[in-house]
């Protein structure tokens, strides 16, 4: 007996946890629920009540500013400082961070820090950004919880800005540091990291060139374009034209894009001082002994000026350190012609070996270079409309100043949702049009009696459950928690583009919303003292005597939380073009989708989901409850599993767990479905993608046997009108913490 022990403990092991293949390796195409449930507090060692806002508080921002800046001077063996200053490297390490915000879907930015984890952390784009990171370590370890790496990489951005002699628009604390890998977004299509694949339409240079949605970069592992143009093709205009969509992508304009590129390359250089071949793997291929670094350099030194990033080698201007406005007039002063690093980069250089002494080596004594310029700098210049921007920021440098600031502060900060969310004595006291900004709370609230006889009024206007329901949905489930944006405060579901939005039902919506405003004359010119209510509450609140009124028909009474406090945005701070982006695509809780896209329908729910930072529970209980309350955008019957539209009722999932409906495609995309009976085939319901997919997917099915069971309607009912209200208050910041309120 002993001896068969021994066989069988000498046995290799083979696999552990997670070892492949797991599930997604056998079956690819599965849909990815588990990331509804990413981020999650037990990955977090700061657990679920850490309160940043207050640990922010306790430190003295001005102390850890002069930390960084003396940091920024103090050169580390490990990693040469360019030019004695660390300036420009932190620079580009915070403009990557927030540059892989995208307007689409709110996903990347600087909020969370991702860029410490993969594959941000390991694009090529973000070579030696490793070693930036690293060299801030004392001052995170210093300060620990008090200050997020989001905030801190940001704030050294600044810092370094404001310390080689740029003032910036000021800052603003609050993000908060993620714990693990971000596997929800996506980065494209690309399986091999720095290839251009499928990502792009038509060829560069033609106005059929464009990018698939939502990215906002021209390949994977990029922020943005290839310096040396599309493919690499080393035509400005092209890369101009890569440039325009890429920055739009991310809401900037074509002055907020110069701005950004012009203040930039004041600073620092770029590296091509060695061989790539002489590169190690980036961090997360490369050894444990490196410690999460990566491009480990076995050149010379493999720093200093041995380093290699990019490839691309040589630096805009002759004092990379101070900020200045010699960048445009370099970029305006010489011809230029391509020329290629030792590393095989290519870039531009004055002709004729004009200016072939003008900067001075960020590390050899007395050794000088001429100028570089990048492709996507020339492009500045050969672009018409960019180059009418270059000549007015060159003949009037002060606009320039003033557009670099606003646009960095806006880089930094776009992803940070409204100027409540802001903290620290740096938060700018202007508000901007991006920031979606809302009136402040200037009235009384209405009290609980008020309430109820709001909600009375509301269903005395006759407008249907749906109608209402459908309202208070597309007004708060606008939200996107990847950039905080969106939401039902500030009522812009009755502005435009919202109110004529397809997926709103614009008719029907405005008809709602006609009634609505009349009760809110009616209460406010009433004599109501100091109180007041919005139409924005007031959208929600029919969203809540709405699901009531549909419990009560089911013979369940309910109270539905509302919370009052909304306020409604004005016109002038509404900017269309930008709100124009939270547009949802597909809507699977109302069963919309705007197009036929190459992503199958029921992932875009799962995304719609997780922007709405709801759980597979959460999500699956909503669809269930829209579905019986008959809130489809067309009102078609799609889904709408009871025999009761308008009462709320566990039917959904009792109907589509029912064993004895066979389901089959009714369309040639199988988009649409039809159930019958298999006894009898009789037709019993139609449904689509978003329908079915909670009864085919395993984790999905196993949530619905929970409400659909013979003790699941309580339980359906009260996670409903739980999800319903998170979905309601996911924008109320003002409400979170003291702190968000100054
Ligand atoms: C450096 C490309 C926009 C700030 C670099 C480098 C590349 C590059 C290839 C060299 C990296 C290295 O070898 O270390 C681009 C492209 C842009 C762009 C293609 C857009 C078309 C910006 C913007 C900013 C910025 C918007 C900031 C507002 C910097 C700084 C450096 C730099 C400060 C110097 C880094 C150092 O000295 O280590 N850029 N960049 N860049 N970039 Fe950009």
């Amino acid at each position: 007996i002993a001896g068969g022990y021994e066989a069988i403990e000498s046995k290799r092991i083979g696999g552990a946890i997670g070892t492949p293949p797991m599930n997604a390796d056998w079956w690819p195409g599965q849909l990815p629920i588990e990331l509804l449930h990413s981020q999650s507090a037990k990955a977090n060692p700061l657990g679920d009540n850490f309160d940043y806002p207050a640990a922010f508080a306790s430190i003295d921002i001005d102390v850890v500013k002069k930390d960084i800046a003396e940091l920024l001077i103090t050169s580390q063996d490990f990693w040469p400082a360019d030019y004695g200053n660390y300036g420009p490297q932190m620079i580009r390490m915070a403009w990557h961070s927030a540059g892989s915000y995208r307007v689409f879907d709110g996903r990347g930015g600087s909020a969370q820090g991702l860029q410490r984890f993969a594959p941000l952390y390991s694009w090529e784009d973000n070579g030696n950004i490793d070693k930036s990171i690293r060299l801030l370590q004392p001052i995170k370890l210093k300060y620990g919880e008090n200050i997020s790496w989001a905030d801190l990489i940001i704030l050294t951005g600044n810092v370094a800005l404001e310390q080689m002699g740029f003032k910036t628009f000021g800052f603003g604390g609050g993000r908060i540091d993620c714990y693990e890998a971000d596997d929800a977004s996506y980065w494209g299509p690309e399986t091999v990291m720095a290839t251009q694949d499928k990502r792009w339409l038509g060829e560069p240079g033609t106005k059929e060139y464009d990018l698939e949605n939502p990215l906002a970069a021209s390949r994977q592992s990029l922020i943005y374009v290839h310096p040396e143009g599309p493919f690499g093709n080393m035509d400005p205009l092209s890369s101009a034209q890569e440039i325009r969509i890429t920055f739009g992508r991310m809401g900037m304009n074509d002055a907020e894009t110069v701005a950004l590129i012009a203040g930039g390359h004041a600073f620092g250089k770029s590296h091509g001082g060695s061989p790539k071949s002489f590169l190690g793997p980036e961090p997360s291929a490369a050894p444990i002994e490196n410690q999460a670094l990566g491009w480990l350099n076995s050149n010379g030194s493999g720093k200093a000026q041995f380093t290699t990033t990019n490839g691309i080698e040589g630096a805009w201007t002759s004092n990379p350190t101070r900020w200045d406005h010699e960048y445009l007039k370099n970029l305006f002063a010489f011809d230029w012609e391509q020329c290629e690093s030792v590393a095989g980069g290519k870039s531009w250089r004055p002709k004729e070996g004009a200016a072939s002494d003008l900067i001075p080596d960020a590390h050899v004594e007395g050794l000088r270079h001429p100028p570089m310029m990048m492709t996507t700098d020339i492009a500045l210049i050969k672009d018409p409309a960019y180059l009418e921007v270059c000549k007015k920021f060159f003949e009037t440098p002060a606009l320039l100043d003033d557009a670099f600031a606003k646009a960095w502060y806006k880089l930094i900060h776009r992803d940070m949702g409204p100027k409540n969310r802001l903290l620290g004595k740096d938060v700018p006291s202007e508000e901007l049009i991006w920031q979606d900004p809302i009136p402040e709370l200037n009235h009384d609230l209405i009290s609980e009696a008020d309430i109820n006889a709001l909600k009375t009024k509301i269903l005395e206007t006759g407008h249907s459950v749906s109608a209402l329901v459908s309202t208070a949905w597309g007004s708060a489930s606008t939200f996107r928690k990847t950039d905080l944006r969106g939401g039902a405060n500030g009522a812009r579901i009755r502005l435009e583009p919202m109110i004529n939005w397809e997926v709103n039902n614009p008719k029907q919506l405005k008809s709602v919303l006609a009634s609505l405003e009349e009760i809110q004359q009616g209460f406010n010119s009433a004599d109501s003292g100091a109180k007041r209510v919005s139409v924005a509450d007031l959208v929600v609140l029919s969203g809540c005597a709405a699901i009531e009124k549909a419990a009560l028909s089911a013979g369940v009474k309910i109270n539905v939380p509302f919370v009052p406090g909304r306020m409604d945005a004005l016109k002038e701070q509404t900017d269309e073009h930008n709100i124009s982006f939270l547009e949802p695509y597909a809507d699977g809780f109302r069963n919309f989708t705007k197009g036929k896209y190459a992503v199958d329908t029921e992932r875009m729910l799962i995304d719609r989901a997780h922007l709405l930072d709801l759980s597979a529970p959460e999500m699956t209980a909503l669809v269930g409850g829209l579905r019986v309350l008959d809130t489809n955008f067309d009102g078609s019957k799609h889904g709408v599993f009871t025999t009761v539209p308008g009462a709320l009722s566990n039917d959904f999932f009792v109907n589509l767990l029912d064993i004895n409906t066979k389901w089959a495609p009714i369309d040639e995309d199988n988009e649409t479905f039809e159930g019958k009976d298999t006894k009898t085939g009789e037709l019993k319901w139609t449904a689509t993608r978003n329908d079915l997919v909670f009864g085919s997917n395993l984790q999905l099915r196993a949530v619905c046997e929970v409400y659909g069971s013979s003790t699941g309607n309580t339980r359906f009912i009260t996670a409903f009108v739980s999800a319903w209200h998170k979905v309601m208050m996911l924008d109320r910041f003002e409400l979170e913490n003291e702190l968000y309120r100054s």
